[in-house]
């Protein structure tokens, strides 16, 4: 991780119970170039065995998790006090607005400097399986809520960016996981055989809103990215996908801290490697 987050006061960051993103909550707490604040966001975060989202991987018999799960974020939080757990469903505007209220209460008018748009489900779908119910419960997951989010935590993120010059985590970022199965040109030839309707579709349309943000909020000095974290082992990528949630988290984080004006509006992976739309 570069220096930037030691210039970063705070980070927020969706479904932060397990998966990818416990694991930028574990890394950025023992950092030394660590935000002052890291808010662990999750749905429910006291409740180590919630699990409704559905996963691209079949879901293992005896719904064992692969990666850990809320009771190390509890852990966590316990014995570190830059770690505040927050209660955050982003299907919920209730939900929404009581974390704002929450993260302002602690950050005042020193505002947010981080969001990271990390929660997000999977169904699996092919053409003779996807139904329309489960259209709208992933593209709500994945593109409406990151989007609700956002406009929510929006005064916070003004609030940091009026702080500093140019662009990046030390003022005002806006972080978009997104995955290259939402890139529209990789979805293409004659080696590609993964469909998932769902996913696939949720993640473009994250794209696109990630570049909608990316040209409003431009002149206030928000920076807006999408982010491809690489096919990782947690519930959603399955057991053999290639990265570890270490080697995952690493890149990504090492992207996020150095972030700047050349990266504003773009689709990146975890190696800051440029993606195409
Ligand atoms: N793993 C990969 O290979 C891969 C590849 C490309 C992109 N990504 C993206 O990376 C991000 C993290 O993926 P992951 O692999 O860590 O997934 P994961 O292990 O399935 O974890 C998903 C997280 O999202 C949370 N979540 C889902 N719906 C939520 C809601 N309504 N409100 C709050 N939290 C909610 C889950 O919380 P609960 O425990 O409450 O369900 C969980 O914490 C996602 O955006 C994913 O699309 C992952």
């Amino acid at each position: 991780m570069s220096g930037g987050f030691s210039t970063c006061r705070s980070v927020l960051i969706t479904g932060a119970n397990r998966g990818l993103g416990l694991q930028m909550v574990k890394d950025l707490a023992k950092s030394n170039e660590r935000p002052d604040r890291v808010f662990a966001t999750a749905r429910k975060p006291a409740d180590a065995k919630y699990l409704e989202s559905a996963y691209l991987q079949p879901k293992i018999s005896n719904c064992a998790r692969i990666s850990p799960t809320s009771e190390e974020l509890q852990d966590l939080a316990r014995s570190n006090s830059r770690v505040h757990i927050i209660t955050l469903d982003v299907n919920s505007q209730t939900s929404i607005d009581t974390a704002v209220q929450e993260v302002t209460s602690l950050v005042g008018n020193e505002g947010l400097n981080c969001l990271i748009n990390n929660a997000a489900i999977a169904i699996p779908g092919e053409l003779e399986t996807v139904t329309a119910d489960n259209m709208m419960k992933v593209f709500e997951s994945n593109a409406v809520s990151p989007l609700m989010v956002t406009k929510a935590f929006l005064p916070l993120l003004r609030a940091a960016a009026t702080r500093g010059s140019g662009m990046g985590i030390h003022r005002a970022a806006v972080v978009n996981m997104s995955s290259s199965l939402g890139s529209i040109q990789l979805n293409w030839g004659p080696d590609v055989t993964f469909r998932a309707y769902a996913y696939r579709t949720s993640k473009a349309a994250l794209n696109m809103l990630t570049r909608c943000l990316a040209r409003q909020l431009e002149a206030e000095g928000v920076l807006c990215m999408a982010l491809h974290p690489g096919w990782v082992r947690t519930d959603m990528g399955g057991p053999t996908a290639t990265l570890s949630v270490e080697e995952s988290t690493s890149g990504v984080l090492s992207v996020i801290a150095g972030l700047s004006e050349k990266d504003h509006g773009q689709f990146q992976n975890y190696k800051g490697e440029t993606l195409p739309w």
